[in-house]
C-alpha cells in the first residue's frame, strides 16, 4: 500500500470499519459472549484478588463498546456478596439501533468524562475504580450510573489516564485502532505494580513497509521485552509496568484490509522500521 494512501487517526476514525454498527460491543463479564471467554482470564478474579491484597482494585477497558463488563463489575464487586453467579442478562440494556455514524460522530472524538467524578467508589471499606474508554458514545444506560465507573468518549490513540490500573483490558478493540503497537507499549506504562494488561492484537494487521514478516519479528521483540503473545487466540499480555520499545515507526492505516479472524473488516497498521544497533 502506498504511503500517501494510508490513512490518518482522523480519517480512520471517521471510516465505515471503524464506527461500525454490525461490532459486537456487548461482551459480559463472563458466559458465552463474554470477556472471560474471549480473553482466557476472568477479569473479577483478577480485580478480587487485588482487593483482598490491598483494600483496592482498580481496572481500565480500552475500547469498551457498551462498557457493559464493566457495569457488571461494578454491580457485582458493590454488592454485599460478590460471589453471586454473574447473569448474561444482567440488568445492561443494550441501546437498540445502528452506532453513531457520520459527520455528527466527529464531536464525540475528545477526552470528555461522562461523569465527573472521576470514579472511585468506596464499597464496604474497599475502593474500585472502573474506567471505560470507545471512540463512540454506545454506553449502555446503566453504565452511565454504575458505582465507581467512569466513562471516556475518546480516542485511545491519544487518550491518557491521571492513574495506574490494576488491570487493563482491550478486547477485540486494536482491530480498528491505526497505531495498534504504540496504544500497547503506552498502556503497558500505565499499570501499576504487578497489573495485568491483556489485549487482543492480530499481528497479521501489523505491516512492514520494507517487507519484513512483521509477526515473525514482533513475535521476537515481544519475547525479548518479557511480553505475552498467544499466537492461536491472538492475544498479548503482561505484567507491568513496563517499557515496550518497539524500532518502528508508524506510518498510516488501511481499512480496506478485508475481515481479519474475527469474519469482521479491520484495519491493518503500517510501519516503517527503525535502523537498529
Ligand atoms: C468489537 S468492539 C468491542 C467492544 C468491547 N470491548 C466488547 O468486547 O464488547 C470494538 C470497539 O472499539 C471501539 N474503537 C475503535 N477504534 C477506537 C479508538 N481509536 N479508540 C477507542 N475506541 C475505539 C469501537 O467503537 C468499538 O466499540
Amino acid at each position: 500500500m502506498p504511503a500517501d494512501r494510508l490513512l490518518t487517526d482522523d480519517a480512520l476514525e471517521r471510516s465505515d470499519v471503524v464506527a461500525n454498527c454490525a461490532m459486537n460491543r456487548e461482551r459480559g463479564l463472563d458466559g458465552v459472549n463474554s470477556y472471560a471467554k474471549d480473553l482466557g482470564l476472568h477479569p473479577l478474579d483478577l480485580l478480587r484478588s487485588r482487593l483482598a491484597d490491598h483494600g483496592r482494585a482498580s481496572w481500565l477497558d480500552l475500547c469498551c463498546g457498551s462498557a457493559r463488563a464493566l457495569t457488571q463489575a461494578a454491580d457485582l464487586l458493590r454488592a454485599p456478596t460478590d460471589s453471586a453467579p454473574i447473569d448474561p442478562a444482567a440488568r445492561v440494556a443494550i441501546p437498540s439501533g445502528p452506532a453513531p455514524s457520520g459527520p455528527g460522530r466527529a464531536g464525540l472524538i475528545s477526552a470528555a468524562p461522562i461523569r465527573p467524578d472521576g470514579g472511585g467508589d468506596v464499597a464496604g471499606g474497599t475502593q474500585v475504580t472502573l474506567t471505560g474508554v470507545d471512540l463512540i458514545d454506545w454506553f449502555d444506560p446503566a453504565a452511565r450510573t454504575a458505582p465507581g465507573l467512569d466513562l471516556h468518549v475518546a480516542s485511545v490513540s491519544c487518550w491518557e489516564p491521571g492513574r495506574a490500573y490494576d488491570l487493563i483490558t482491550c478486547v477485540h478493540g486494536l482491530h480498528y485502532v491505526g497505531d495498534k503497537l504504540g496504544v500497547l507499549a503506552r498502556a503497558l506504562t500505565w499499570l501499576s505494580p504487578g497489573g495485568t494488561f491483556a489485549a487482543h492484537l492480530d499481528l497479521a494487521s501489523i505491516r512492514l513497509a520494507d517487507g519484513t514478516d512483521a509477526s515473525r519479528t514482533l513475535r521476537r521483540l515481544l519475547r525479548e521485552n518479557r511480553v505475552g503473545y498467544d499466537a492461536r487466540r491472538r492475544i498479548v499480555t503482561c505484567v507491568g509496568p513496563r517499557n515496550l520499545d518497539l524500532p518502528f515507526t508508524y506510518a498510516g492505516a488501511d481499512d480496506r484490509a478485508g475481515p481479519n479472524f474475527t469474519g469482521q473488516p479491520a484495519v491493518d497498521s503500517h510501519y516503517r522500521p527503525l535502523p537498529t544497533g
